[in-house]
């Protein structure tokens, strides 16, 4: 019925484009919105993360990623000391680095150049590179490949192994802290197996190895060359990583020129986001309709929809982005919250989603917003073969949110279905199902960087909202300290002590199953 809603409700920042038309909102829902936005104190608390204020106040740590995308290169403070000349000393590291890898200069133990890269990470060690690297695809250098290892099981390895060969693979062993469990067993593993490979000498491991990490002397104590490390700092928090030397996968896959482009875009997100009026400013219009649906429509998901299959990442990404900076409970002061925060971020590309759980989107009883995300422009047009496969992903993409906002009209399907009415109920969509659509012109490194940090911006302004701490995760501790107990019961190394029924249960089974395997 509003001609002008489209227009109204559309936001562009750089080659991205923002329709948050088709939303439960009218223009004074926003005013509402961004009124809460002023009185929770968002301007200030933007200002104190861009000035390395210690926002991160258990930890006692900045919230300083946004420094290691700096393109513009002014000083940015932390403690009196500006982070700028070491953040480019990592950088122009890593280019020369890159250049000896990807030219081929660099030499594995037998004289042969690298053809395979690994990294060894987990978490924002592992899914931050990992989701760029795939989305970068058509930026691939044709000489590497690259692999991805990060779960404690023999499973995920053993794919990896089976496809490298010791001369000519480089380990990154990527962990700020150097102390999560799963990151360090495969680490020590994959070094047990290059050393076994026939000719290879304990001196070799320079060649084949290097570290990214904030640990230097676990680092060395490891066996890596202080020269084969990349550092990054304590005022990077793990999720927020894949713009410091965690992004080593990145810039070896596309080049430092692109892995530059991608950090330049971030910065210009960052520069939109800091300036722009909240009423213009995409993360703060994307995060209140966050707020709004979660605390206001009890809406307990977020559906991520990619429609690039380059972008399959994406969800998986933004579930830690997201789901680790705001899963919390309390207030910064410790106090317990009274209202929803984070919800449980989800999704996965489309289309192949519309045939798995967009039925639940469009007929369940949940309210489930949704972020539909399309490059206007593929690599891929150029063939003959995929000359039409665009136009059918994107007229996927737009008709998906289409549906969701208009259903079907009662009176539509009753005529349809005169002749059957019992089908009518099961033929009916009520509509009103909020999505955002976000255009891409071109999933460049430039516009992913500044896709990404839309995200980060996004979860950030919730989190002042919700007055959470968005850069702890003291959630992910209890279960690591439990474990490491459990894990001596089931080597055997320690009598089963007294747990809960349960835990004790699953534990005695376990091990009684392995005796009668042994037996
Ligand atoms: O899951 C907890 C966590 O600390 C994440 O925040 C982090 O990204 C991941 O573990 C990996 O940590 P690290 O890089 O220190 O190995």
């Amino acid at each position: 019925e509003d001609a002008g809603r489209a227009e109204r409700f559309t936001l562009s920042q750089g080659q991205i484009l923002l329709d948050y038309s088709k939303n439960r909102i009218t223009g004074q829902t926003l005013e509402l919105l961004i009124a809460l936005a002023r009185e929770a104190g968002l301007n200030q608390a933007i200002a104190d993360m861009f000035s390395g204020e210690k926002i991160n106040r258990t930890e006692k740590r900045a919230v300083l990623h946004t420094a290691l995308r700096n393109t513009a290169k002014k000083p940015v403070m932390f403690e009196g000391k500006d982070v700028m000349p070491d953040v480019e000393r990592v950088l122009n590291q890593i280019q020369s680095f890159c250049q000896q890898v990807r030219s081929g200069a660099w030499l594995g133990y037998t004289g042969k150049p690298i053809q395979h890269i690994i990294n060894i990470g987990i978490g924002g060690s592992d899914l931050g590179p990992q989701m760029v690297v795939h989305a970068l695809k058509p930026y691939w250098t044709d000489t590497l490949t690259p692999h991805f290892i990060a779960n404690i099981d023999a499973a995920d390895m053993q794919a990896t192994l089976s496809d490298i060969d010791p001369e000519t693979s480089l380990f990154i062993i990527a962990s700020k802290t150097f102390t999560s469990t799963e990151t360090m067993a495969n680490a020590l593993a994959i070094r047990e197996w290059f050393l076994d490979a026939p000719g290879t000498r304990r001196q070799d491991i320079k060649k084949h190895f290097v570290a990214v990490s904030s640990a230097s002397e676990k680092v060395e104590t490891f066996g890596i060359a202080p020269a084969n490390m990349f550092e990054f700092w304590e005022w990077v928090g793990g999720r927020y990583s894949l713009w410091s030397a965690i992004g080593l996968p990145i810039a070896l896959m596309v080049g430092m020129a692109h892995f530059r482009e991608l950090l330049a875009g971030a910065h210009k997100m960052d520069t939109h986001f800091r300036n722009a009026p909240f009423e213009q400013n995409m993360p703060v219009i994307m995060a209140m309709l966050g707020v709004w649906y979660r605390d206001f429509f009890d809406a307990s998901s977020h559906a991520i929809l990619p429609y690039d299959h380059n972008l399959r990442k994406l969800p998986a990404y933004l579930q830690q982005g997201d789901m680790e900076s705001n899963g919390k409970s309390v207030t910064l002061d410790g106090e317990a919250v009274n209202y929803h925060t984070g919800p449980i971020i989800w999704g996965a590309v489309g289309a192949n989603g519309q045939h798995a759980f967009y039925q639940l989107i469009h007929q369940g009883t949940q309210l489930i917003p949704a972020d539909f995300i399309a490059p206007v422009e593929s690599f891929y047009y150029a063939s003959s073969v995929y000359g039409e496969h665009h136009a059918v992903l994107l007229s996927n993409c737009i008709a998906q949110s289409q549906a969701l906002m208009y259903g079907r009209e009662q009176q539509h399907v009753e005529q349809e279905f005169s002749d059957q009415p019992e089908l009518i109920p099961h033929r009916s969509f009520a509509g009103n199902r909020p999505s955002n659509t976000l255009l891409i012109d071109k999933i460049t490194p430039h516009n992913l960087g500044a896709l990404i940090a839309l995200y980060e911006h996004k979860t950030f302004v919730q989190g002042v909202i919700w007055n959470i701490n968005s850069f702890d995760q003291w959630g992910v501790e209890l279960g690591k300290r439990l474990s490491t107990e459990i894990e001596l019961e089931l080597k055997g190394e320690r009598a089963l002590r007294s747990h809960d029924a349960s835990t004790e249960a699953l534990i005695q089974h376990i091990l009684e199953q392995q005796k009668q395997i042994q037996d």
